[in-house]
């Protein structure tokens, strides 16, 4: 049965969030890490969510609407792209609106049931990456963390950069993935971990 993946709507305030309660999960990350391309790879589309090599594509908290087993299985859920963290050429009382209403969003939203941090494989972790990662230790809301970009170093070092970066970001080897959305390294792991998740199932 194949995926059905549609966009539903584009939020830049709370009244637009979708209103049918399925369960949601939100990829969270740098400008440029990588949020839509991942999004696409997972669904095997190509132009579903809007990528750019500029940062600061993503603007709006994006909804898309997933039917994991075709339109007549009953369990759906929301994959949710969000905007970018440390875009440089914001405004700071524009990047200080942001921080509120995806903050918001995070802590708030009761149908949120986990959140992939998106991290660059290639370089360590940002304050901002550590930041996150921090508070993704303190909440209840199960996470994943996936080091993007994988396909741009050495196939031999991905083990010990994965396992590097954990150590940066003080979490669990366990917690971290490897990803690539170029080659979908990592691609059916990280899936099992989002039907899972959003699925409720163990
Ligand atoms: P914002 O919407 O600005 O926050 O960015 P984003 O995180 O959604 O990043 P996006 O998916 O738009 O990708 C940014 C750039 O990185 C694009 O040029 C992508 O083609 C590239 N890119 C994303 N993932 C990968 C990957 O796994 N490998 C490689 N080589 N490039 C990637
Ligand atoms: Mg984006």
């Amino acid at each position: 049965m194949p995926i059905i993946a549609e966009f539903v709507t584009s939020a830049t305030n709370p009244d637009q969030f979708p209103k049918d309660r399925l369960p949601e999960i939100a990829m969270a990350g740098r400008s440029n890490v990588g949020k839509s391309s991942l999004i696409n790879k997972i669904l095997a589309q190509s132009r579903l969510a809007h990528t750019s090599s500029t940062p600061g594509r993503t603007q709006t908290l994006n909804f898309f609407r997933i039917w994991p087993e075709g339109r007549d299985g009953k369990k759906g859920f929301y994959l949710v792209d969000m905007p970018g963290y440390g875009f440089a050429k914001a405004s700071l009382s524009r990047r200080a609106q942001w921080a509120k209403f995806i903050n918001e969003y995070l802590e708030t939203r009761e149908t949120l049931k986990g959140i992939v941090q998106l991290v660059d494989m290639r370089h360590p972790p940002q304050p901002l990456d550590l930041q996150m990662a921090e508070w993704l230790r303190e909440v209840e809301t199960p996470y994943l963390v996936v080091a993007t970009k994988a396909d741009k170093i050495a196939k031999t070092k991905v083990p010990q950069q994965l396992q590097a970066m954990a150590e940066q970001l003080q979490l669990p080897t366990e917690d971290m993935i490897a990803f690539s959305a170029q080659t979908g390294l990592g691609r059916e792991e990280l899936w099992r971990w989002i039907l899972n998740t959003a699925l409720d199932r163990k």
